[in-house]
């Protein structure tokens, strides 16, 4: 039996489908229609993931949206504010899209709606079964936090084998994941899922804001306070608009904080030390309110493992030091923690809690996206009429690694696509983390990022403990630990300002190609650790052969090994769409 899950009409819109109680596909839909963050219906997402499946096995279908969930404080809110009426029309438009999933399931060819039952799932609900019933625990304390969804921003509880249950909430209008968003909104990142890039830039910086900071939050008994005179989201709304889908929000702080922090910065405009001192202050007190909220819920539970998920739980500093600041001694976070994991969440909710099915499924991997056969990729090599070498097995292993410790910078495309934020070995650019020069270097060339951003290692899960002062795994990127000091100078380019790295940690039975790939690194050059960032540039992650293809040849990338087949710029320099800059630096 097959249950399809869907995040729909709302940011990361995606598709997960789930047989026999295992995940067998998840997808975003931005990856095939490559509009980043996507949140429309999933259609594509959705039929990729049903694709070769018996239509008549197809018996649920569960959507991580419930628009009952506190549908009474949602009218006595518009009850005691009629003020607020007319812009709830934009958002009632969207509350009856999801009712309407029927006809959007229908009309888009996924399945006909009266083939199957519909379910709506609570999202927080949804976010917490991405994570508890993912996860290896037996039991657990379980924890979602993020900005907002389905009226609450935080909810917690407890999972025991296939069910869990809700302990506690946090409702409208209170929220960190707002906190963060407001800081992060003033500090010139205006784009939905920009936070990440205040996490980057608070290295760089001293908390010397924090007690100012402090006036704006507080959690206290598992309950986050804001201080409501620094924001507007619950007197002029929090509403997400949508260009052609792509979603963006409003701004969600009022004049409160430039009162007290100064002019807010302009978008790409330059960075002052007080921003990186901001933005230090404000990861400093959302570790504050993070870590008082796991403790109280593990007093609460006295429980000593943790599964968390929500935009919030992306905080890879932050998860980072869960062990330093908590008595948890294991934890399992969602590797796709933001609203795409929520339709992984809202099948596995249906799944177990609803249809009391036992579990059997634990989310050890990313790779649930769409792959390409060999025949597929030659013929997308063919018609582009590139020049490329089939290698074995070894021999592209080998060949790989060493254009690598060469300096080379390799796109690597294999197998299935990974679901999530984080390209974790099959849609990724790989490079050195030896060189100091090379975070300039693939900035320059390829990713022209903002320059206080890190990039990421992948190392041996076996090795962990020989670089970074915590070896508890770190599958999916969401954690950053503390590189022992006096091997910060082996991996330069991946040694944040902190001195932290955000790494993988790849296990050979997980993904023994790119295990392959690392470990003969390793032993070209005693370093078991690559860079690895996420095959794109300023677009959704490479899906095909063929965007892999284009993004080879649009950028100054110096290798493509896709499937087993290997590329070489230049080889191709009549091909590439960059040629001048490449030949000049070359
Ligand atoms: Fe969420």
């Amino acid at each position: 039996m097959e249950i399809l899950g869907l995040n729909a009409f709302h940011g990361d819109a995606s598709a997960a489908l789930l047989s026999d109680g295992q995940l067998v596909a998840a997808v975003e839909e931005e990856r095939f229609n490559r509009i980043k963050h996507w949140a429309g219906f999933p259609a594509l997402a959705a039929k990729a993931c049903i694709r070769g499946i018996d239509p008549a096995s197809l018996a649920h279908v569960a959507i991580s949206r419930d628009p009952r969930a506190h549908l009474w404080r949602k009218l006595a809110r518009v009850a005691v504010r009629p003020g607020d009426w007319p812009r709830l029309a934009s958002r009632a438009r969207n509350t009856i899209q999801v009712a309407n999933l029927a006809s959007a399931l229908s009309s888009s060819g996924v399945t006909r709606a009266d083939q199957v039952r519909i379910h709506h799932v609570e999202h927080h609900r949804a976010h917490l079964a991405s994570a508890f019933f993912a996860s290896p625990f037996e039991e657990a304390a379980v924890v979602s936090i993020d900005g907002f969804g389905d009226f609450s921003s935080l909810m917690w509880g407890v999972g025991k084998n296939n069910r869990f249950d809700v302990h506690g909430t946090v409702r409208f209008p209170h929220s960190l994941g707002l906190f963060y968003t407001a800081f992060t909104q003033f500090l010139g990142f205006p784009k939905y899922g920009d936070e990440y890039k205040m996490m980057g830039l608070s290295a760089y910086g001293e908390p010397r804001f924090a007690s100012q900071v402090r006036d704006v939050v507080h959690t206290t008994g598992g309950q986050v306070r804001l201080n409501l005179d620094y924001f507007i989201h619950h007197t002029e709304g929090v509403e997400m608009t949508w260009n052609d889908c792509e979603p963006s929000l409003g701004r969600v702080y009022s004049a409160r904080l430039p009162e007290v922090f100064g002019a807010p910065r302009v978008p790409r405009s330059e960075l002052e030390q007080r921003h990186a001192d901001l933005a230090a202050s404000v990861q400093a007190v959302l570790e504050e309110q993070y870590f008082e909220i796991l403790n109280f819920v593990q007093r609460k539970t006295r429980l000593k493992k943790l599964c968390l998920a929500g935009g919030v739980a992306l905080n890879c500093v932050a998860n980072g030091m869960i062990f330093d600041k908590t008595p948890f001694q294991d934890v399992y976070i969602q590797a796709a923690s933001h609203d795409a994991g929520t339709s992984i969440g809202a099948a596995l909710y249906v799944a177990h809690q609803v249809l009391k099915q036992p579990r059997s499924f634990v989310m050890r991997h990313v790779y649930y996206g769409p792959e390409y056969t060999e025949s597929e990729i030659r013929k997308e090599l063919d018609d582009a009429g590139v020049q490329y070498h089939p290698l074995a097995g070894e021999e592209l292993v080998d060949r790989t690694a060493r254009q690598i410790a060469d300096g080379q910078i390799v796109g690597w495309f294999q197998g299935r696509m990974e679901f999530g934020p984080r390209a974790l070995g099959n849609r990724s650019i790989l490079a050195d983390p030896r060189r100091h020069d090379m975070k300039d270097i693939l900035n320059k060339r390829i990713k022209f990022r903002e320059p206080f951003r890190p990039f990421c290692p992948s190392v041996l899960a076996e090795a962990t403990g020989e670089f970074f002062e915590t070896d508890y795994p770190s599958p999916f990127m969401v954690q950053a630990y503390r590189i022992k000091p006096q091997q910060r100078e082996r991996i330069p380019a991946v040694t944040h300002r902190d001195g932290t790295g955000r790494l993988q940690t790849v296990e050979k039975d997980v993904n023994p190609l790119y295990w392959n790939l690392i470990r003969r690194f390793g032993d070209l050059t005693g370093v078991p650790i690559l860079i690895n960032t996420s095959f794109n540039e300023n677009e959704p992650i490479v899906n095909t052969p063929r965007e892999a293809l284009d993004c080879f040849l649009r950028t100054n990338m110096d290798v493509l090994v896709i499937g087993p087949f290997f590329l070489s710029k230049s080889e191709n320099l009549q091909h590439s769409h960059s040629r001048a800059s490449f030949v000049a630096e070359a």
